[in-house]
C-alpha cells in the first residue's frame, strides 16, 4: 500500500501529525510498533502547559522566560516563543476533539502549579492527561479516515539520493518485511529513556529505535547527553509518580522527616537532591498525608489505586518511598521546526531536537511540544506531499533488510537478548545517570562497545515466524547499544554540569559549553562529536541573565 503521508508513532506528536496532514482525498496513515494506547503520552500524567489567553502578554513572557531558563541557555528563543505562542489555540484544538480538561466552577480550564514555573498554568484531566488526550486524538484520527499500522516496527527509511521516499518495516505477526512507500515521512517515535530499563519510568520499548534510524540515514543528532530524571518514581515499581502530586501540596521528606528541597523546583535539582539523600543513607517519600484523602481523590485519583495496588499503600494516610528514574530524553534529531535535512522527512516529539528543553525541560512542556510540533510536522508532511510525486524505492536497501532479519533467524546462540537489555539498563543508570564522571563513563563505553559486539552474535532461539517475540527485541536492542554509545560520547564531551547532565568532576557550567554538540555516525560504530555554535541572540541573552 502507498500513502501520501506516513507518520511513524502513536504518541501525541504523531497523532496529531496524522490529523493536520489528513485531507478527505489523500491517504494517511500511522505505523506503531505496539499498541496504539500504550505510547509514552498516554502515561505522561500531570498536566499539558498552556497560556490560555494569548492576549495575556505577562503570562506568555513568563511561559518563554520559564522554558527558556529551564533549558540552561541551549534552548532557542524564537522556537520556544513559536511554541508557547500557539499553546492557546492547540488546547482549544484538543477542546474541540473532545478532551476533558478539568473546569473551574465558572467553567474555565483550571491550571495547576508545576516545576519550575513562576505561575499555574498546567492543565489537566485529573492525573491521566496524557491519555485523556492521546484517546482523543485517536478517535479523531480514526474518524477521519487514518490507517492505523499497528505492531509495525520500522527498520529504515528509504532515501533516494537527498529525498524520502518511504520507510520498510516488519510486521510482527508474520515477520515480513514491507515496503511502505510515500511522498512524505513524519517521525515521531519517541525518546530514549526506555534504554534506563528497570530504572525508567518508560515503556521498555522506547528505546531510541528512531534515532538509530535517523543516524544510519546521516542524519544528526543533538543534545543526547541530556537525560531527564524525573524525581518521583514508586521506588519499588518505577511507575511515574506525577509531579502534580508536589504541585497540589504535596512533600517530599527524609527518613528523618524533614523537608531537604524545594519540592517544585526544577526536575534536575529534585532528583540530584534525592539522590544526596540516598547517599546519605536516607530513604526519600512523598508525604501528601497533609492534603487528605478528597482532595488527592478528586486531583490524583489514578495515583491513589496505584500505590494502593502496586505497593499497598493508602497515601492519603501513609508515606509513599520514591526515587528518581529516567522520564524523559531532551536529545534528539536535530531540525529546524520539525524540517530535517532530507527533503520530506520531518521529526517531531520527543525524538526531535527543536531546542525548546535544552539542557533540561519543564514538567508540562512535553505534551505541549508534541502535540505543537506535531501539528506543524503534519501540515509540512501534508504540504510536500501535495507538491511532489512518489519517488524511486531503491529495493537493494530492501533486500539488506531482508537479509539482516533472515541472518537473525539463521543462526544459532547460547546468549540472551534479555540478560543484555536488562545489563544495558543498569550500567547505564550506574554510569551514566544522574551524575557522571569521565570515570563512570569510559567504564559505560568500553561495556557498551562489549555489548555491541556480544548483540551482533545474537539470534532467535524460537524459529516460528509467526508472532516471534525475539526478533524485533534484538533489533532494538541493536538500536538501543547504538544510541547508548552516542548518549555516553556526548557526556563524556561535555565537561561541565548544565542541566540534567551532572558530572561531578565538572561541578560548574562553562560559557564555552553553551553549544551543542552532533553526532553523526561516519561509518557503523564510528561517530564523530562536534560542538555547535549557538546563535547570537541566546548568546546576548544569557550574558544579559548573568549580570542580574
Ligand atoms: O510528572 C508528570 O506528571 C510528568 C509530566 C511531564 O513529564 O511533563
Amino acid at each position: 500500500m502507498i500513502y501520501d503521508v506516513i507518520v511513524v508513532g502513536g504518541g501525541v506528536a504523531g497523532l496529531m501529525a496524522a490529523i493536520e496532514a489528513k485531507t478527505d482525498t489523500n491517504r494517511v496513515a500511522i505505523i506503531t510498533k505496539g499498541n496504539i494506547f500504550k505510547s509514552n503520552s498516554a502515561m505522561a500524567s500531570g498536566g499539558i502547559n498552556a497560556v490560555l489567553d494569548p492576549e495575556d502578554k505577562e503570562a506568555l513572557e513568563s511561559h518563554i522566560e520559564d522554558t527558556f531558563k529551564s533549558s540552561k541557555g541551549l534552548g532557542d528563543r524564537k522556537n520556544i516563543t513559536y511554541m508557547c505562542k500557539r499553546s492557546s489555540e492547540i488546547i482549544s484544538k484538543l477542546v474541540s476533539y473532545g478532551v476533558p480538561f478539568q473546569r473551574d466552577e465558572k467553567g474555565n480550564i483550571e491550571q495547576r502549579p508545576f516545576g519550575g514555573a513562576g505561575i499555574n498554568r498546567t492543565c489537566y484531566v485529573g492525573d491521566k492527561t496524557g491519555s485523556a488526550i492521546t484517546q482523543s486524538l485517536i478517535k479523531k484520527a480514526k474518524e477521519l479516515g487514518i490507517k492505523f499500522l499497528v505492531n509495525t516496527y520500522v527498520m529504515n527509511i528509504i532515501k533516494d539520493s537527498n529525498r524520502v521516499c518511504g520507510v520498510i518495516s516488519l510486521r510482527r505477526l508474520d515477520s515480513t518485511v514491507l515496503v511502505y512507500p510515500a511522498k512524505s515521512v513524519v517521525l515521531a517515535g519517541g525518546g530514549y529513556a526506555g534504554i534506563y530499563r528497570g530504572n525508567s519510568t518508560n515503556a521498555q520499548d522506547y528505546t531510541g529505535d528512531l534515532l538509530a534510524v535517523a543516524l544510519r540515514a546521516g542524519l544528526t543528532l543533538t543534545d543526547m547527553e541530556f537525560v531527564q530524571f524525573h524525581p518521583t518514581g514508586i521506588a519499588k515499581t518505577n511507575y511515574l509518580v506525577t509531579e502534580a502530586a508536589r504541585g497540589e501540596g504535596g512533600y517530599l521528606i527524609n527518613s528523618e522527616g524533614e523537608r531537604f528541597v524545594n519540592e517544585l523546583d526544577t526536575r534536575d535539582k529534585i532528583a540530584k537532591a534525592i539522590l544526596e539523600q540516598q547517599n546519605k543513607g536516607q530513604k526519600v517519600y512523598l508525604d501528601l498525608r497533609h492534603i487528605g484523602l478528597e482532595k488527592i481523590q478528586k486531583k490524583l485519583p489514578s495515583l491513589y489505586t496505584v500505590a494502593f495496588n502496586q505497593v499497598g499503600i493508602d497515601i492519603s494516610k501513609e508515606l509513599l518511598e520514591i526515587k528518581p528514574v529516567a522520564h524523559y530524553t531532551m536529545g534528539g534529531v536535530l531540525c529546524d521546526m520539525t524540517q530535517t535535512k532530507i527533503e520530506g522527512l520531518f521529526v517531531c516529539g520527543e525524538m526531535s531536537a527543536n531546542k525548546i528543553h535544552g539542557a533540561n525541560r519543564l514538567g508540562g512542556n512535553s505534551l505541549l511540544e508534541g502535540t505543537v510540533f506535531g501539528e506543524l510536522a503534519g501540515q509540512k508532511a501534508l504540504e510536500f506531499s501535495k507538491k511532489h510525486e512518489f519517488s524511486t524505492i531503491d529495493y537493494n536497501l530492501v533486500i539488506k533488510d531482508i537479509l539482516n532479519v533472515d541472518k537473525i533467524f539463521a543462526g544459532e546462540t547460547s546468549k540472551n537478548f534479555n540478560a543484555i537489555r536488562v545489563s544495558l539498563g543498569n550500567s547505564m543508570f550506574k554510569y551514566v545517570g544522574i551524575l557522571r564522571t569521565k570515570e563512570s563513563l569510559v567504564k559505560a563505553f568500553d561495556y557498551i562497545k562489549y555489548l555491541r559486539n556480544q548483540s551482533y552474535s545474537l539470534h532467535c532461539i524460537n524459529k516460528e515466524r509467526r508472532n516471534n517475540v525475539e526478533l524485533i527485541s534484538i533489533l532494538e536492542l541493536r538500536n538501543a547499544l547504538e544510541v547508548s554509545e552516542a548518549v555516553i560520547l556526548a557526556a563524556k564531551k561535555r565537561k561541565e554540569s548544565r542541566g540534567a547532565h551532572h558530572r561531578s568532576d565538572y561541578e560548574e557550567t562553562k560559557e564555552k559549553y553553551t553549544k551543542h554538540i552532533l553526532i553523526k555516525e561516519i561509518k557503523k560504530g564510528f561517530f564523530k562529536l562536534e560542538l555547535e555554535e549557538k546563535d547570537l541572540l541566546n548568546k546576548i541573552r544569557e550574558l544579559i541573565i548573568n549580570k542580574h
